[in-house]
């Protein structure tokens, strides 16, 4: 089975002219037209190092030329593949099919994907809230977690120690969201984590955590739990594929699998052009802030 876990760190990428005008003429025209409509250069490289992960997957671990990959949306906005694989007849049974998931938060895009499982991924960068103090933050949140998730962010120890859990539970509940692809739509009150005992430390990769679904524990859900650095981090969902025939997720569950750190060299190693050079896509992309003022000062404060 297989399982890809990727990080590209968007936060100090600066592409050249070339690198950006290369990077979009290989993705989609919407997904071009996309990226260019985003006001801060944080965002379009985020979502442009998503596009090109998402196709490196599809082309390497699929084997479906770049040429001929067609991503398109779910209505709720979840990628999938529309292009047809093709089997040939006397290649045995079809192997299962592979299901992935991108997010972009703080410095980071993450891909993860997972053969025969449904996966979800989100990330999430510890940050001090803008303009609230902390309590004044997690009482606005409070729909967002159960009275219990509240008693373990609550006494996780300092502001910044809170700050971690809250968003280290909140990595988890949109992990299972996304995996789900339900969006916005969801109740958060019916998925309660309860966190593993192992402490969450940046050289490992945890799996021990549950989620209880409607207060029951769901034993057919996974989460992998990762520190991509001190300030991210990383959950991804891992539950049973919908599709007809799919693998029971246990008992052979894969070992959690850590994040390979991609370069953008690595990102377009397989790409090929599928529109013409666009200058002017260059053009607006350097008209562009990197972040709104309030992240850049604490990106430089740090
Ligand atoms: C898209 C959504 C599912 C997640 O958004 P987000 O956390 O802001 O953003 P992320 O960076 O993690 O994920 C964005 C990526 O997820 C993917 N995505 C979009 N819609 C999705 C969906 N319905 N399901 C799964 N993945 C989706 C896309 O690849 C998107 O990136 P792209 O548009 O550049 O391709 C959002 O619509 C949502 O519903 N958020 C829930 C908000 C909330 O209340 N969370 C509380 C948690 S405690």
């Amino acid at each position: 089975m297989g399982s890809v876990r990727w990080a590209f760190r968007c936060g100090s990428w600066t592409p050249s002219r070339s690198d950006w005008l290369f990077a979009a003429r290989c993705v989609q025209q919407e997904e071009k037209d996309r990226i260019g409509q985003f006001v801060f250069a944080k965002d379009a490289k985020s979502a442009m190092a998503g596009r090109l992960m998402l196709r490196r997957l599809v082309c390497e671990r699929m084997g479906i030329p770049w040429s001929e990959i067609r991503l398109e949306r779910s209505p709720r906005g979840k990628p999938y593949l529309a292009t047809p694989l093709k089997v040939s007849p006397n290649s045995g049974p079809e192997p299962p099919s592979w299901s992935f998931n991108l997010s972009h938060q703080g410095d980071y895009t993450v891909l993860a994907a997972e053969q025969g499982l449904q996966v979800g991924v989100d990330i999430m960068k510890t940050t001090m809230p803008g303009s609230s103090s902390v309590p004044e933050f997690f009482r606005i949140m409070t729909r967002q977690f159960t009275e219990y998730e509240w008693s373990v962010i609550q006494s996780a120890g300092s502001e910044q120690q809170q700050l971690a859990a809250f968003y280290r539970h909140w990595a988890l509940k949109e992990s299972f969201i996304k995996a789900i692809g339900t969006g916005l739509g969801f109740n958060l009150q019916r998925v309660e984590f309860h966190l593993s005992s192992e402490p969450l430390t940046q050289k490992c990769v945890l799996h021990q955590t549950k989620m209880h679904l409607d207060e029951e524990e769901e034993e057919d859900w996974t989460f992998e739990e990762s520190l991509l650095d001190a300030d991210h981090h990383v959950a991804v969902a891992l539950g049973p594929s919908n599709t007809a025939g799919a693998a029971p997720l246990r008992p052979s569950l894969p070992p959690p699998t850590s994040f390979t750190l991609l370069s953008f060299t690595d990102l377009i190693a397989s790409a090929s052009p599928l529109t013409e050079e666009d200058p002017v896509c260059w053009d607006g992309f350097k008209m562009k802030a990197e972040a709104p003022q309030r992240q850049r000062e604490m990106h430089t404060s740090k």
